[in-house]
């Protein structure tokens, strides 16, 4: 049996309890599965630590993570917790560990669950991932942009060679495995940018090129970022992978978690050659929080996103067993739709979908 260690981050708001449900899917799992066996430890880190004790990240809990063979994180930030220049310091947790542990691609899948009502009026079918570079674009200022006399603020963005052929071969090797997009089955990687005003964005779009060409067997084509809004919400069946700055990654997958049900539903997982950190793509909900209603299944999701990395990485296939059976109870959960939080028109809590989660788990062992 395989054992990792995991550090796991339940940080702010709704974070804590989006955490102990997926914790208690995992343990639950892999216990029944008995193939992989999981040391979880707990960090405290976030916005309310550092409340309390002005840090939000210390060194322990950030050498906890690099020596963690995989990071799980709930949500991270409160909107008042900020530095005297105006960032929220959630990004003294997030950015610290994207950056210095160069978890360079954010991969984001997008899919329409069976069962689910689609908020799209033609309700076209949806699976796509967004792959967001993760550590340069316009986000690699978040300290270092300029303001003189509270008059003039400037950030800089950083598009690299390196950065941008490591995120697009991360894309081209997701497309790779997947079954294509939706529209006709074929596999594609598009690349977002703004290419047609900023050179910056021009330049990401070159190195793009010269990646797709050295894989023949998966199409390549180019949108701008305005224009994808509007792909994402009359014509999602077109995308496949989607590769985009990191910025933009932002945006548009947060776009994309709204076109097949909300943020509840959408997965995340920063990804380096060395590290990974699974977490939802949303942040806090601090007004939902301690309320019990918070979605769990984007944290759920997010740690099958996990144990499937993990899987890859060590060559596990009991990690990828266990993987497909949280992702299968989930989708018999959703599909079934009795039990939903609110954001997806339901009235369960919590802990009941974590409950139908583990039932659903149980019939798949
Ligand atoms: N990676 C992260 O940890 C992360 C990401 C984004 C924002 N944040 C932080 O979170 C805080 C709140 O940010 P925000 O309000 O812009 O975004 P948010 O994602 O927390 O919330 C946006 C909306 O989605 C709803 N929502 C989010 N997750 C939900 C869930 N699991 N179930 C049901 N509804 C859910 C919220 O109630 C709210 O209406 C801020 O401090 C922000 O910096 C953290």
């Amino acid at each position: 049996m395989t054992e990792y260690r995991i550090a796991v981050l339940p940080g702010d708001g709704i974070g804590p309890e989006i955490t102990e449900v997926a914790t208690r899917v995992l343990r639950h799992v892999t216990t029944r599965h008995g193939g992989v066996a999981l040391h979880l430890t707990a960090h405290d880190a976030g916005a309310g630590r550092w409340q309390r004790e002005g840090v939000a990240l210390t060194d322990e809990t950030y050498d906890g993570c690099v020596r963690a063979d995989a990071i799980l994180m709930g949500a991270i930030g409160l909107p008042e917790a900020r530095h005297p220049d105006g960032r929220e310091v959630n990004g003294d947790v997030i950015f610290r560990l994207r950056f210095d542990l160069d978890l360079y691609a954010g991969i984001r899948p997008v899919r329409a669950w069976p069962g689910l009502a689609s908020p799209l009026a033609a309700a076209p079918p949806v699976d796509y991932v967004v792959v967001r570079e993760n550590v340069e674009g316009l986000y690699a200022s978040r300290t270092g942009g300029c303001n003189v006399r509270e008059e003039v603020a400037t950030d800089t963005i950083v598009i690299t060679a390196t950065g941008t052929r490591k995120v697009t071969e991360q894309a081209f090797r997701l497309a790779a495995k997947r079954g294509g997009r939706p529209r006709d089955g074929r596999s594609m990687v598009t690349c977002v940018d703004k290419a047609n005003v900023l050179s910056s964005y021009a330049f990401f779009r070159r190195v793009f090129d010269q990646v797709a060409a050295g894989h023949p067997g998966v199409a390549s084509d180019h949108v701008y970022v305005d224009a994808m809004t509007a792909y994402q919400v009359q014509q999602p069946d077109m995308f496949d992978v989607v590769v985009a700055e990191n910025m933009f990654g932002d945006i548009i997958s947060d776009l994309a978690a709204a076109t097949v049900g909300g943020l509840g539903l959408a997965a995340s997982a920063d990804v380096g050659d060395r590290h990974g950190l699974f977490q939802p793509a949303h942040g806090s909900a601090p007004t939902i929080a301690g309320k019990g209603v918070a979605n769990p299944v984007a944290t759920v999701l997010s740690a099958a996103m996990m144990l499937d990395w993990l899987a890859d990485r060590h060559g596990d296939p009991a990690a990828a067993e266990a993987a497909g059976v949280i992702e299968g109870a989930v989708g018999d959960v959703l599909a079934a739709a009795r039990v939903l939080t609110p954001d997806l028109g339901g009235a369960a809590g919590t802990d009941e979908v974590g409950e139908a989660i583990i039932a659903a788990a149980d019939r798949r062992l």
